[in-house]
């Protein structure tokens, strides 16, 4: 209060400078402009003078008047500029004080189900990085005592899943992968909101085919991934590299059908290139970083100038997007539709660079510009590192969770 008073003080002695400062400018232009034009009128009646030397004072008068009148709409504009400041500085304020007093902080828990192992990356997104952290939410041990239930599942085991059956404002944030909707979902008495990772189906060349609300879901579903994670962060983005390219894709197995394809279209680009001794093919470290961080993983990663990441088959999302991105290096990775419909989408060449599946020119075409450009090609790893940090950590994923339930939960 005592602060509101303090600005509000100023901010009415701005008002009467401004509009002391305009009658001022518009009594003085006035006066100026009836003297200019009596003497006109009053020489006209008058003795006769050169006529010449009359016109150029009315001249001079007028450049003047007009030099006066630029500064007096400089002036104005300056005044409306500080304006708008305090008035950005007065909103943002009252935004802050009416969150003080009628959104409380929301008392989440992280609901157990018994199948969700200690430690997975899923947890940690959503409890050490996420609503634990967030300034619009707490953590609280039981279920009894929250405001909003977070039930977290992987459907490693759906059969012996809890669910919060009875509990109301419950979030569901399934993070399995592929297009099917949670087989329990119809089990939750209240759920205010279905958060679905890999919310697209994709074809044999793992190209976008549709997404998942064609299977009917009550409220709708949200569609949703991963995040960057703050274990993943490349602490020093400015150190040198000396791998050009690296992929440290798997092959094997079916989920890696296009992965594999691409590992094949990275090979014979270096081959062709003889780039071997300047790039890296496969697992280092123990080739993905999953729960325990690897940390020769990934400083291998931070030692890249160039990540060529794949998603997996026939469906979107994976964790390997994040680690890269977080290296800071140029990540290309193959067309995605899910960032699209969340909030700050990656642009293609600003941000990361999108590749098609199906055109191993292209993708040749992409990689050869970015090797022959790796100026360019470091700016735009270092602004998709800053863009994760900036949009798309957990505590922006809570913020899009609540961004959208808020407003149905319910409280007593
Ligand atoms: C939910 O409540 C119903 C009664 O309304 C009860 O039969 C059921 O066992 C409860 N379920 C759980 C999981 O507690
Ligand atoms: C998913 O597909 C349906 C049907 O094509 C469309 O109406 C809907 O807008 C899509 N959802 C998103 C999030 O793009
Ligand atoms: C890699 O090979 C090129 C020639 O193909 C050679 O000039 C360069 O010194 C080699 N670099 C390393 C690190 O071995
Ligand atoms: C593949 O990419 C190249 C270059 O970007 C383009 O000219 C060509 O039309 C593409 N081919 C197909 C089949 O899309």
């Amino acid at each position: 209060m005592v602060r509101r008073v303090g600005t509000v003080i100023p901010i009415g002695l701005f008002v009467c400078l401004l509009c002391f400062f305009s009658l001022f400018n518009i009594f003085v232009l006035s006066s100026w402009y009836n003297i200019s034009s009596s003497k006109t009128t009053q020489d006209n009646s008058g003795p006769p003078v050169s006529k010449s030397s009359d016109s150029l004072r009315v001249r001079a008068l007028s450049k003047e008047m007009e030099i006066l009148r630029n500064e007096q709409k400089k002036f104005r504009d300056e005044m409306s500029v500080l304006e708008e400041k305090i008035d950005g500085i007065l909103a943002s304020r009252s935004g802050t004080k009416e969150q003080d007093t009628n959104n409380r902080v929301l008392k989440v828990h992280i609901w157990d189900d018994t199948t969700l192992p200690m430690g997975y990356r899923e947890k940690k997104l959503y409890s050490v990085e996420g609503f634990s952290t967030h300034p619009r939410t707490t953590l609280v041990d039981s279920a009894e005592d929250a405001d909003l239930i977070a039930w977290v599942s992987v459907r490693s085991n759906t059969e012996k899943e809890i669910p919060p059956t009875n509990y109301s404002n419950v979030v569901l944030l399934d993070y399995a992968d592929g297009c099917n909707v949670h087989q329990k979902r119809g089990e939750l008495k209240h759920m205010i909101g279905y958060f679905k990772r890999s919310f697209v189906l994709r074809d044999k060349d793992s190209v976008y085919v549709r997404n998942c609300t064609l299977e009917e879901v009550t409220g709708g579903i949200f569609p949703f991934s991963y995040s960057g994670l703050e274990a993943l962060v490349n602490k020093d983005i400015h150190k040198e590299r000396n791998t050009l390219i690296t992929s440290v894709l798997r092959t094997e197995g079916t989920h890696n059908k296009v992965r594999s394809r691409v590992v094949d279209w990275t090979k014979s680009f270096i081959e062709q290139h003889g780039l071997k001794n300047k790039s890296s093919l496969g697992d280092v470290g123990s080739g993905y970083s999953a729960s325990d961080f690897d940390h020769t993983y990934l400083s291998h990663l931070a030692d890249s100038k160039i990540i060529v990441t794949c998603n997996p088959w026939n469906w979107e999302g994976d964790f390997r997007l994040w680690e890269a991105l977080l290296s800071g290096a140029l990540v290309m990775v193959d067309k995605m539709a899910i960032p699209h419909w969340m909030p700050h989408p990656f642009v293609h060449k600003k941000h990361l660079i999108f590749y098609d599946t199906t055109n191993q020119s292209e993708f040749n075409s992409l990689l050869e510009y970015y090797i022959e450009h790796e100026d360019e090609a470091r700016r735009i790893g270092e602004a998709g590192y800053n863009f994760v940090l900036d949009h798309h950590m957990s505590k922006d994923r809570v913020s899009y969770i609540l961004d959208n339930i808020e407003s149905r939960i319910v409280l007593d």
